[in-house]
């Protein structure tokens, strides 16, 4: 092994991503159990490592930079958002960390649809119903819930996710208004309108969230903006727990200020089982999965790895959330 570089994988990889790794020539290193190592194992295991592959579960900040010494040639993250890197203070060091974007679009969309529909029609608690025996007849009056077709939807963040779900969403019939800080490129064709944030809360049935987490999106849904959403709206939220001030979202849910919400990311990961949301009825809350199609996962994973691969020889990254790193007058920020 001496000469190999040396890899810390933070979890297991889909096959065929984790064969190439075990066949690739590297000294690989890998965390066995199915949650992420500890933060100070963490610190451990990358010490002295050339390459780390990465999950959105795993913190990298400068201390874990400072941690791996100045061996480290490359972070390459199995996930497109990077708000869990110090993406900074990885350009500062002209570390190149890969990501993996555009494979996980569509599935991503798709379940934003499932969401979507599971809240307004009331899926889990009717399936939860039936199981626990409490379904005694057909109601006319039991579990309805609003429409989606027809109704006007509003994208917060109208990029690859939110155009890919507005694709989808021609099908519902739905009026779409989408806000961005600036019109989206995305937008043409799409038949969505550009609006304002607060007009957007006002008019939609549904408020989807699209925009990637960051110091300026961070509690973007707080109590202000859940009081101008309509009292029969649903939120959706398959971008980053951290969009939304949870506990607003608790009680504006609590107090029926709006209807329902779903959501596939939250604050934090996993939720408790006995965390308040959780024992809403209308509250559908997974465990992210918005990229959990086997083929996305299988693709997500080989894209990881080729990043991976690649940095460990020096090339730049085929997929790189700071390509910054490779203009030498521009790498101080990310
Ligand atoms: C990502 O890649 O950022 C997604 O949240 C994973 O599902």
């Amino acid at each position: 092994m001496v000469g190999l570089p040396r890899v810390f994988l933070t979890r297991l990889l889909p096959d065929p991503a984790m064969q190439r790794l075990w066949e690739a020539p590297i000294h690989l290193d890998v965390w066995p159990e199915p949650g992420p190592p500890p933060y100070n194992l963490l610190l451990e295991r990358v010490r002295a490592c050339e390459g780390l592959l990465c999950l959105l579960t795993d913190r990298i900040d400068a201390a874990l930079l400072d941690a791996a010494g100045p061996n480290i040639r490359v972070i390459s993250q199995m996930a497109v958002g990077v708000d869990n890197i110090d993406l900074a203070a990885c350009t500062a060091q002209r570390i190149p960390v890969g990501h993996t974007p555009g494979v996980l679009t569509e599935a991503t969309a798709d379940l934003t649809l499932a969401l979507m529909l599971a809240t307004a029609r009331r899926l889990v608690e009717a399936a939860n119903d039936v199981r626990g025996g409490r379904w005694r007849t057909w109601d006319p009056l039991g579990w309805v819930g609003p429409d989606l077709h027809g109704s006007t939807v509003g994208i917060l963040g109208l990029g690859r996710i939110g155009a890919a779900v507005a694709r989808r969403l021609a099908g519902f019939g739905v009026t779409l208004l989408y806000h961005n800080p600036r019109p989206s490129p995305l937008a043409d064709g799409l038949g969505a309108t550009l609006a304002g944030f607060e007009e957007l809360l006002s008019y939609s049935d549904f408020v989807t969230l699209h925009c990637p987490y960051s110091p300026a999106t961070h509690h973007l849904i707080d109590a202000s903006a859940l009081a101008r959403m309509k009292p029969t709206a649903i939120l959706i939220n398959t971008a980053r727990g951290g969009v939304v001030d949870q506990d607003a979202l608790l009680q504006a849910l609590k107090s029926g200020r709006i209807a329902a919400a779903g959501l596939d990311v939250t604050t934090p990961e996993p939720l408790l089982s006995d965390h308040p949301l959780l024992s809403l009825t209308n509250v559908v809350v997974l465990p992210h999965i918005g990229s959990a199609s086997r083929p996305t996962r299988v693709r997500m994973a080989e894209m990881a790895v080729e990043n991976l691969l690649v940095g460990l020889q020096g090339q730049p990254l085929p997929y790189c959330a700071n390509p910054q790193v490779y203009r030498p007058s521009d790498a101080s920020g990310p």
